[in-house]
């Protein structure tokens, strides 16, 4: 049966796209170095993707029909301290497994990034032209590039910061201000770095309908407002009756005087809004959406 692999599935993203398609029969995930992932063990792989070409080889036994690649060094800070390891796993293992995937016929869908732009404008559209100012986004515009000249059938899923609970592992930035806010420390916001959250289970939705979608190209995946950190952080303090006494503003330039991390990546999602049949919603219904009461049994 011609299959579906999934890479990342010990991360956030990945996971919830593991608990949503685990049960097909015709499905396969990979996962790193945290380990299997408790659900369906029997179609998981371990892969080293440091081993440039050790995706490509399970694509060439497998000869899946698509790969939703999320697997990365998703972190800036981390793609900043280990940029040679960062280039391997998120620019040549993408190279290979791009090879692999145009032998056999599959379809390539590349989660990239926000942190593809500089950040100066914002509201980046499809077609704007990327220009990174960090590793991690240099990483992710070389993959891009690769991936489609190398992959006929390649689609880029540029994904804004993705909120919401883990469903095994990694975690997120909603995550982090609500462990903060439970522990009683300062939570220190950014009041000039501008996002368009997404939901986690919109994003995953979202994913999911573009493996068999006639769609090709690069597609922006944000949610459908544009806010800054700390209006999110309130946001999601508020919604959930959380305290957000504890919130503090600060400007980026404070703890990044370099300039490493783009100011306004928000998106312009348009063309996801058109192109898909998964709705798109702003922030508070967003939060409502992962954070309800029955996800994850809570
Ligand atoms: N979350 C966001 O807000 C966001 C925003 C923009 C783009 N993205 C992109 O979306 C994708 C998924 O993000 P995420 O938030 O789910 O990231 P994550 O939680 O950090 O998960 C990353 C996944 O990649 C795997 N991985 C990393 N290095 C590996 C290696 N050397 N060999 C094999 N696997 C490796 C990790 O496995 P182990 O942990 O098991 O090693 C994990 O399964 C990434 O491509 C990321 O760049 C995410």
């Amino acid at each position: 049966m011609s299959s579906i692999l999934v890479t990342g599935i010990s991360g956030f993203i990945g996971g919830h796209v593991w608990a949503a398609l685990a049960e097909r029969e015709d499905i396969q995930g990979v996962y790193g170095a945290s380990g299997e992932v408790p659900l369906r063990p029997e179609r998981q792989l371990h892969a080293d993707l440091s081993i440039i070409d050790s995706l490509a080889r399970i694509v060439a036994k497998m000869e899946p029909r698509c790969i939703l690649h999320l697997a990365a060094i998703s972190s800036p800070i981390i793609c900043g301290k280990q940029s040679l390891l960062c280039w391997r796993v998120n620019h040549a293992a993408v190279r290979e497994l791009a090879r692999a995937a145009q032998q056999v016929g599959a379809r390539l869908i590349l989660a990239s990034s926000d942190q593809v732009f500089d950040g100066i404008r914002g509201n980046y559209r499809e077609g704007d032209t990327p220009d990174p100012i960090n590793v991690y986004g240099e990483t992710k515009k070389a993959a891009e590039r690769v991936a489609f000249s190398l992959c006929d059938d390649t689609i880029v899923a540029r994904i804004n910061i993705a909120f919401g609970r883990p469903k095994f592992f990694g975690s997120s930035f909603s995550e982090w201000i609500l462990a903060k806010e439970e522990r009683g420390e300062p939570i220190t916001l950014f009041n000039d770095q501008y996002r368009s959250p997404i939901d986690v289970l919109t994003l995953i939705h979202a994913l999911i309908e573009l493996i068999d979608h006639p769609f090709k190209g690069i597609i922006h995946l944000g949610g459908a407002n544009r806010v800054n950190r700390v209006t999110f952080g309130k946001m999601l303090l508020r919604h959930l009756g959380r305290d957000s006494s504890g919130i503090f503003e600060m400007q980026s330039s404070k703890l990044d005087p370099e300039g490493t991390i783009p100011v306004d990546t928000s998106f312009d999602i348009t063309l996801a809004n058109t192109v898909l049949d998964t709705p798109i919603p702003g922030i508070e219904e967003g939060i409502r959406i992962t954070y309800a009461p029955q996800q994850n049994g809570i």
